[in-house]
Parts: structure tokens; C-alpha cells; sequence
């Protein structure tokens, strides 16, 4: 008995040696085999248990047990060292040299509407404005009820609302069609004086040349107790004309109808068209750039305002649109088409932030 324990005592010396030189998983697992598995030296020490006399049974059967899964925890055990020195190794050699300059090869661009939505933000940071946002995803009160337009009007036709699947309680949540129900968002979060943009992805069932399921809109609101028409229209001439980088810029205030402002206007800006490029500032066209409007009072009230002692303007604008007029680009939607071609025509470099004082773009 003493013979076969020392026997067993040797065999583990020599299978836990194999284990601990073993240095990666392919000798590993031929230690695991060699000892374990169906004809592996322990598994056929296991097998002769069933001839043995019971007595020797009794201390053979615990003891090779014993080695079965001393073996085995010290093949896990080997198993986790050579994985984590693997990786260590791994990471060692994938550093980076952050001390190295940069590359003299431009690689990744600013896509014409990021560049397009700092500079907007730079021109509205400049007068005051801060930056909110909302959630894509709305609620019909959001996107439409408090934006003073019930089930039935006809402006919910002309949205092409993308609808989520109707809920339990028989309400159905949509995409958000515009960045307006962010203006009620910010009503309920923010006291006035209120001076916001928030850009933003939009979502409408549209798809052609000017039109992408997928497109962003800057919504602006101002609301304190004085504001008027006179503010709407200098903030959007100054706008304009920082945005195309002109001194001089016409502009066009016509009246138009949006549920949420009144009155409404549309603003045009003056332009020309050259041999197929149109040359914005001055000339005898004109091209419609955004919506705009004293808030209607429907509105301030479903913001939880009082309308008799607070007033103001909002604006709509497509950034896409801006993009597409100040960088000559013709159709929509090649920019959400991913094509790292077109991406290095238009794109911008991220090295260059836009700012007032450094130049837009
Ligand atoms: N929400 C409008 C749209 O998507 C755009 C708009 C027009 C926003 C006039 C405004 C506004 O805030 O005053 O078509």
C-alpha cells in the first residue's frame, strides 16, 4: 500500500511539473489528455480501482480523486497565468507612442453637418444662446399637442410622423418630426429669461434629392417679458449673414402659418445662380431658409408659462440645408451614405475648430 501511495505521490510531482512548464495552451492540454483524459495515466489508475480488494479501495478510490482534481485546478489555475500574460503581452506591444507627431497625411474628416452645427453653435453662443437637446424619441403631447396641434390638423399630414407601435393605453410614441418639442422640454426645466438652441436629428417618412428620413433642424427660443418682432429679425439677419460669411445679405421676412408661432414668417435670403452654383448674399432670387415666429401664446401656456407676462420668438432651421447652401452640395442624400470619398471632398479638418474671431470655415 505504502508503494502504490508513494507511486501516486510520484506521479503528481511529475503531472503538477508538466502542468507548471507547460507555457501555452496547446502543451497544456497535452498534459490534461496524458492525465485525464480516457487513456491518461490517472484515468487508467481509476479504471484498475474495480479489481482492487475493498480495503485498498477504500484509500486508492479518495486519494486518485484527490489527484483527479488537484490536477485539474492547477490545470485552471495554469490556464488563467498563460491567458493573462498573453494579454499582457498584447498590450505591451499594441502601446501607442502619444509623444509621436501627428501624421502629416490627413485620415479622418468633419462631416459638412457637424461642421456645419459647430458653426451655428459658435454664431448662437456668441449672443447668448445655450445649447439643449431632447429626447428622439416623443410623446404625441411633446411633438404635438403642446406645439398647439391637435389629432386632425392637417400639419400632422404634412410631418410624415414615423409611429412607434401603439401601447397599452392605446397612446403611440413617434420619432420626433421636428426639434421643436424641445422648446416645451425647456419651458418646464428652465425659468425665463430663456435664450436656447437645440439641434438635433429629426425624422419624417421622406425620401428623395432634398429630402432623407433622417435629417437635423436647429430650433431656437428666446422668452423673457420684452422680447418682439424686432429681436426675431435682428438675431436672424445677424445669423445669416455670420453663417454664409457675407457683410451683406438680403433678406426676405415673409408671413407664413406654423401652429406654434404668431405671426409666422418665413425668411428668404437673396441669391444668385451662377453656371449652376448659387452665390448667396445678393442677387434677384431668393431661397427660403428657415420658420420663425412670435411664440404663440397656446404654446408658452403648455409650457406651463403665463402667456400674459411672457413672450418671445422661436425659429426652425434645417441644418442639412444650411450645409448643402454654403458648401455647394447638391444632393441630401449623399451625406448619410457614408462614402469616404465624398467624406474627403467635403469634409473638414479636425484640426481646425470654426470660431468667430479664427474664421467659421
Ligand atoms: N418646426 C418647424 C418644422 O419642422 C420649423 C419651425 C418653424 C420651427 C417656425 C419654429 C418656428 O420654432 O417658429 O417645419
Amino acid at each position: 500500500m505504502t508503494g502504490a501511495n508513494e507511486e501516486l505521490a510520484t506521479l503528481e510531482q511529475e503531472i503538477l511539473a508538466r502542468v507548471a512548464s507547460s507555457d501555452d495552451e496547446a502543451a497544456l492540454e497535452d498534459v490534461r489528455v496524458s492525465a485525464l483524459g480516457k487513456k491518461g495515466s490517472v484515468s487508467q489508475l481509476m479504471k484498475g480501482l474495480g479489481a482492487m480488494q475493498p480495503q485498498e479501495r477504500q484509500v486508492m478510490g479518495p486519494a486518485l480523486n484527490g489527484l483527479k482534481a488537484k490536477i485539474g485546478d492547477a490545470i485552471a489555475a495554469r490556464r488563467g497565468e498563460l491567458h493573462n500574460a498573453l494579454l499582457e503581452a498584447r498590450l505591451a506591444g499594441e502601446g501607442v507612442d502619444v509623444t509621436l507627431s501627428v501624421r502629416p497625411e490627413r485620415r479622418g474628416t468633419i462631416h459638412p453637418v457637424s461642421q456645419v452645427l459647430d458653426e451655428v453653435i459658435q454664431i448662437f453662443g456668441d449672443m447668448g444662446f445655450a445649447v439643449a437637446e431632447g429626447p428622439h424619441i416623443e410623446t404625441d403631447f411633446y411633438n404635438f399637442e403642446a406645439l398647439n396641434i391637435p389629432p386632425e390638423h392637417p400639419a400632422r399630414q404634412e410631418h410624415d410622423t414615423f409611429y412607434f407601435n401603439e401601447r397599452e393605453d392605446g397612446t403611440r410614441m413617434v420619432l420626433r418630426t421636428h426639434t421643436s418639442p424641445v422648446q416645451i422640454r425647456t419651458m418646464e426645466k428652465q425659468a425665463p429669461p430663456i435664450r436656447i438652441i437645440a439641434p438635433g436629428r429629426t425624422y419624417r417618412c421622406d425620401s428623395d434629392q432634398t429630402h432623407t428620413p433622417m435629417f437635423h433642424q436647429v430650433e431656437g427660443l428666446v422668452l423673457d417679458e420684452t422680447t418682439h418682432l424686432g429681436h426675431l429679425k435682428w438675431c436672424l439677419e445677424e445669423f445669416c449673414k455670420a453663417f454664409f460669411e457675407v457683410d451683406e445679405l438680403k433678406m426676405r421676412f415673409r408671413a407664413s402659418h406654423f401652429p406654434f408661432t404668431e405671426p409666422s414668417m418665413e425668411v428668404d435670403i437673396g441669391c444668385s445662380f451662377e453656371a449652376g452654383h448659387v452665390k448667396i448674399g445678393t442677387g434677384d432670387d431668393w431661397l427660403e431658409i428657415l420658420g420663425s415666429g412670435m411664440v404663440h401664446p397656446d404654446v408658452i401656456r403648455a409650457g406651463g408659462l403665463d402667456p400674459a407676462k411672457i413672450q418671445g420668438f422661436a425659429f426652425g432651421v434645417g441644418l442639412d440645408r444650411l450645409a448643402m447652401l454654403k458648401y455647394g452640395i447638391s444632393d441630401l442624400r449623399a451625406f448619410f451614405e457614408a462614402d469616404l470619398r465624398w467624406l474627403r471632398h467635403y469634409g473638414f479638418s479636425a484640426l481646425s475648430q470654426p470660431t468667430l474671431p479664427g474664421g467659421l470655415s
